[in-house]
């Protein structure tokens, strides 16, 4: 008796509980998803959807900060974005929770020093140019489809020391997923993912036949990573690898389509970003903050928690809202506009926070800094020509936008 009581009175919470506060699927245009975001940042920051099974969603700063700065309760290893889609293992670091998680980033982060950067900086520079002087000399087009697809493949074959062939495979293979990926073509995705799979697992076998030094080379470097005594697990060194190359594309690619938007509507911004190229790093702070390109991750509640008032239950999944947490206007004033070293531009969380915040963060920076640069460098001015298709949850960026071109004589 007493039971049926109690599950009665479960469904009833649960029903006043899981109300349907948001849709993450409606159709967006370049505004609305931020105007519906401020809205809930005032009447509904701690929101509930039901699409996808059900999730939670933090809109506000805080609340945001506060999970990523408790990472026992707020944990990642079930799932690492809503809806949950790894359908392929584990990947670390993304998919494993401290301790687990620590050897990872161990591995990786000495690959992402300043040192490094000054190392990979001129091939960067040289792919971009590659790249982006055809699109200049044609006077402009889709500059996600020319240049933004492309780009992180290009970069990936000099990051992992890549021979020809596999530099090629790379190229076509994340060109491919990344567009499949955000026109949400699921088959295309499976398909290329596996492809990716092979291209990670032909990378190891290539460093186990003939390591290289592991001061130079990620792959060599998790192979050899030793943990507790022994060397981590070859599956889960090939899920790093494929964790890396998908999360260090999507990002990149949605966002540049972005920048150049607000600069194709701004002209005064170009002239002044051109005239004083110095003023370019700061551009860039301010774009991760207003464009902020994946809009948020996930993590899973390992207990009961509440926040302003509502209870999120034990194993019930959150989406950290990073796009909207970014343009809280109690942390950031005015917060819908672009302003060129804004004072606490430092507090922006584009690129997460605590044992996650993103691992490739300064390799990103480089990638964006330069095509900003050449792209400013390389033209006299640029105007879009109104045709904009943007991606959808969890990114938030371009996926098609068009640009015509006057070049400049450099
Ligand atoms: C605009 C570019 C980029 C943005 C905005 C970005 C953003 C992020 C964010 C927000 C996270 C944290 C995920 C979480 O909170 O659960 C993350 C994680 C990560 N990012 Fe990036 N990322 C970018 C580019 C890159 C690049 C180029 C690479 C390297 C190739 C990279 C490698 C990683 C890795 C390995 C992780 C997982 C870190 C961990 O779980 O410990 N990212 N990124």
């Amino acid at each position: 008796m007493s039971n049926q009581f109690d599950s009665k009175q479960t469904e009833t919470n649960d029903a006043a509980r899981l109300t349907d506060d948001f849709d993450p699927l409606a159709p967006e245009t370049f505004t609305s998803s931020h105007e519906i975001y401020k809205d809930m940042r005032q009447t509904c920051p701690v929101a509930h959807s039901n699409e996808w099974n059900g999730f939670w969603a933090l809109l506000r700063y805080d609340d945001v900060v506060n999970a990523l700065k408790t990472p026992k309760t707020y944990i990642t290893s079930v799932q690492n974005v809503v809806p949950k889609v790894a359908f392929t293992g584990r990947r670390p670091p993304l998919h494993l929770d401290p301790p687990e998680h620590t050897p990872y980033r161990q591995a990786l982060n000495p690959f992402f020093t300043e040192e490094k950067m000054r190392r990979i900086e001129p091939a960067l520079r040289r792919i971009t140019v590659e790249l982006l002087e055809p699109y200049i000399a044609a006077r402009g087009g889709d500059i996600c489809a020319d240049y933004t697809h492309k780009l992180p493949g290009y970069l990936f074959a000099e990051f992992f020391n890549l021979s020809t062939e596999l530099s090629m495979a790379i190229r076509e293979v994340t060109t491919i997923y990344d567009k499949a990926l955000q026109e949400a073509n699921d088959e295309l995705v499976k398909e290329t993912s596996l492809k990716l799979y092979e291209i990670a697992r032909q990378i190891i076998a290539d460093r186990k036949a003939q390591p290289l030094d592991p001061e130079d080379d990620v792959t060599t470097a998790l192979l050899q990573k030793t943990w507790k005594g022994e060397l981590l697990p070859e599956p889960m060194v090939l899920g790093t690898i494929r964790q890396m190359i998908v999360v260090g594309m999507i990002a990149p690619s949605v966002f540049i389509g972005t920048m150049l938007l607000h600069l194709a509507e701004h002209p005064e911004l170009q002239t002044q970003l051109r005239n004083d190229p110095s003023l370019i790093p700061a551009a860039l702070e301010e774009y991760l903050r207003l464009y902020t390109p994946y809009r948020g991750f996930a993590r899973t509640a390992k207990e009961d928690v509440t926040i302003r008032g509502r209870t999120i239950k034990k194993d019930e999944p959150i989406a950290l809202v990073y796009a909207s947490a970014n343009r809280d206007e109690a942390v950031f004033p005015r917060s819908d506009e672009f302003i060129l070293n804004r004072p606490n531009i430092d507090q922006h969380v584009a690129f997460g926070l605590g044992p996650h915040r993103c691992a490739g963060e300064p390799l990103a920076r480089l990638m964006l800094l330069i095509t900003l640069e050449e792209f400013l460098k390389r033209t006299e001015s640029f105007e879009s020509t109104g045709d904009i298709k943007m991606t959808r949850w969890p990114e938030w960026g371009t996926l098609s936008v068009s640009f015509k071109v006057s070049p400049s004589q450099v």
